[in-house]
């Protein structure tokens, strides 16, 4: 069988205000096979940004280990941390995050651009996502031009131009309106196939939760398998 492309072991996460301290994941285990989706429920508050900011490299953790794509996370210093987040991870947010005097095509070619891929290249990138996410006629709009909707799939292609082999997705139908949220789970639906990219999300939506192939809920802690 394929080694999973993400495996964390033990791993535990504690913030500390104080004298207070907040068990966030206590000895979690998890393991995902590439290409697939998995989506992570959980009340507000129980930890879930923080397990998906851990996966990304943007938030250390205490102890345990945690393997993505081949990188052991616990021993890699801040460098190539750098490195592994360009390469490696595309991050999608509630909010878009989208430069509001760049266009939707700019936006999305950005990323490649920053990471030395020639202007033209970057441009024909850009281009096929902005195909795949159904914004072909948009390209030339700005934020300010675009649909919610639309501004979160321009942020979805923008989190594919540079072919990470992992998209963390932290809430992003949590701005939308219900036919907004539809079109973007949609998309998120077909990222695997469309792309071969693997996709971890939290949400708190339950038709946003029922794309995943698997799927887990985060309390107190505990990292619990709901279907797998
Ligand atoms: N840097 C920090 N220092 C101390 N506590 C923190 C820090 N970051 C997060 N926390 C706390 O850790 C807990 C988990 O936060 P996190 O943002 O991961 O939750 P969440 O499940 O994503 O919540 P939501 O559904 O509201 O987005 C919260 O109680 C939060 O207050
Ligand atoms: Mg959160």
């Amino acid at each position: 069988m394929n080694d999973p492309i993400i495996s964390c072991k033990s791993l535990t996460k504690t913030f500390r205000s104080g004298a207070e301290e907040l068990k966030i994941l206590d000895a979690v285990n998890f393991e995902l096979r590439k290409g697939s989706i998995c989506t992570v429920l959980g009340p507000s508050g129980s930890g879930k940004s923080t397990f998906l900011a851990i996966l990304g490299s943007l938030e250390r953790f205490d102890s345990g280990t945690v393997r993505v794509s081949g990188y052991d996370l616990g021993m890699l210093p801040e460098k190539s941390l750098h490195i592994f987040r360009k390469e490696i991870i595309g991050f999608v947010f509630q909010f878009h995050f989208l430069l509001n005097d760049f266009t939707a095509l700019e936006n999305v070619a950005l990323p490649r651009y920053v990471a030395g891929i020639p202007r033209a290249e970057a441009w024909a990138s850009a281009r096929k996502l902005l195909d795949l996410v159904g914004l072909s006629e948009r390209a030339a709009h700005y934020p300010s031009q675009l649909s919610g909707g639309e501004r979160q799939r321009v942020a979805i292609a923008r989190a594919l131009v540079n072919a990470p082999a992992i998209v963390l997705a932290d809430e992003p139908t949590g701005n939308l309106d219900a036919a907004s949220a539809k079109e973007v789970t949609d998309l998120i639906r077909e990222l695997p196939s469309a792309t071969g990219t693997t996709v971890v999300l939290v949400t708190h939506d339950a038709e946003l939760a029922a794309v995943g192939s698997t799927s887990y809920s985060l309390k107190g802690g505990a990292l619990e398998c709901l279907r797998s």
